[in-house]
């Protein structure tokens, strides 16, 4: 079985193994932010270059550095492939630059934003991203589309990772939506804004990394970290009838996939179960859910606030920011966890 060191850690791994299922067989700090792959997806991964590492041996074999960054999850790993995630301060600098055209339309709409809470690319920008733009161009924008009467379509947001492509074509029988056109003038689009109807076509919202694809039902409902979230079981005939419920008080507001600690749903799961069961009757409760992945959802805990941790942040932050302030943030923040 080849053998791969990733950021000075060794591990061996079947062969046919990519770098980025590497290192989350490593887990922690050097696993690769990933955007458009998605481990259940076939043929997921390669559009949105977030995942890329530095490969500084290419294999036992050929010791030679790989010439550029690499898409770690379509690079497989060689025996005695050297790779370099976190310990590159260069390969940082390029996953900024990556950001940084994933942000160039991306609207500044969080505050208003269904997905803010639990969106991947928030978290992304928040980790890797500059605090400023560069960009001084006009940006794309779009009308928001109903595809269905249950998922609403906002182009704008759309970072074209093509999950939401993968779940129609894998997921879905008679696809009715695809990316048209090519280049900067790509769009997540149907045929004649046909309606997305299936049973299935719910998951490309679970599947957005972004609040390109809504929920119609949840839309301006709550935000996702005043909801309270429950495990609950149904017995379904199309799917598992395992979901999350998104409860407040006894209302059900949205009904959604299990997703792991890397934000991918666990299974999938069908329209009747996402749209149609909005009763706390229809379910059947196992208790609280761990939020496993990244979300301000799992971050609400502002006792067990590390004062250490908290002053790399904010002084990390500041830097972006020409250095304005740092003392009087931090010391209000002391102030307030004293509190
Ligand atoms: S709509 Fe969402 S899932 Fe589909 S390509 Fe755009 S960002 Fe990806
Ligand atoms: S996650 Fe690898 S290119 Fe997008």
């Amino acid at each position: 079985m080849p053998k791969v060191t990733i950021d000075n850690i060794e591990i061996e791994v079947p062969e046919g193994t990519t770098i980025l299922q590497a290192a989350r067989m490593i887990g922690g700090d050097v696993v690769p932010p990933a955007m458009c792959y998605y481990s259940n997806l076939k043929t997921s991964g390669g559009y949105c270059r977030t995942c890329i590492v530095k490969v500084s041996q290419a294999s036992a074999k050929d010791p030679r550095p790989m010439p550029k960054p690499v898409a770690s999850c379509r690079t497989f790993v060689q025996d005695g492939m050297v790779v370099q995630n976190t310990t590159s301060p260069e390969l940082l600098e390029a996953r900024k630059g990556v950001v940084e055209f994933l942000l160039i339309n991306h609207p500044l709409d969080c505050p208003i934003c269904d997905q803010a809470g639990e969106c991947d690319l928030q978290n992304l920008a928040y980790e890797h991203g500059a605090a400023k733009t560069r960009y001084d161009f006009e940006r794309r924008t779009f009308e928001k589309i109903d595809i269905g009467n249950k998922i609403k379509l906002h182009m704008t947001r759309c970072i074209l990772c093509y999950r939401c492509v993968k779940v129609a074509d894998q997921l879905t029988d008679g696809r009715v939506h695809g990316v048209m056109n090519r280049g900067d003038v790509s769009e997540i689009s149907t045929y004649i804004q046909n309606a997305v109807e299936n049973d299935f076509s719910g998951n490309m919202i679970d599947v957005c990394p972004v609040g390109a694809l809504t929920d119609n039902t949840f839309r301006f409902k709550s935000r996702v970290w005043f909801t309270n979230p429950l495990d609950a079981h149904r017995a379904c005939t199309k799917c598992t009838g395992k979901v999350v419920l998104w409860t407040k008080g006894n209302e059900v507001l949205r009904v959604s996939a299990r997703k792991d600690k890397y934000a991918e749903v666990e299974e999938w799961i069908c329209n009747d179960c996402r749209f149609e069961h909005k009763n706390m009757e229809d379910w059947n409760v196992e208790g609280a859910r761990k939020t496993a992945h990244d979300s301000v959802i799992s971050q609400n805990h502002y006792e067990n606030i590390d004062l250490q941790k908290l002053k790399l942040e904010i002084n990390r932050q500041i830097k972006h920011q020409g250095g304005k302030k740092i003392k009087e943030v931090y010391t209000q923040a002391q102030i307030e966890n004293k509190k």
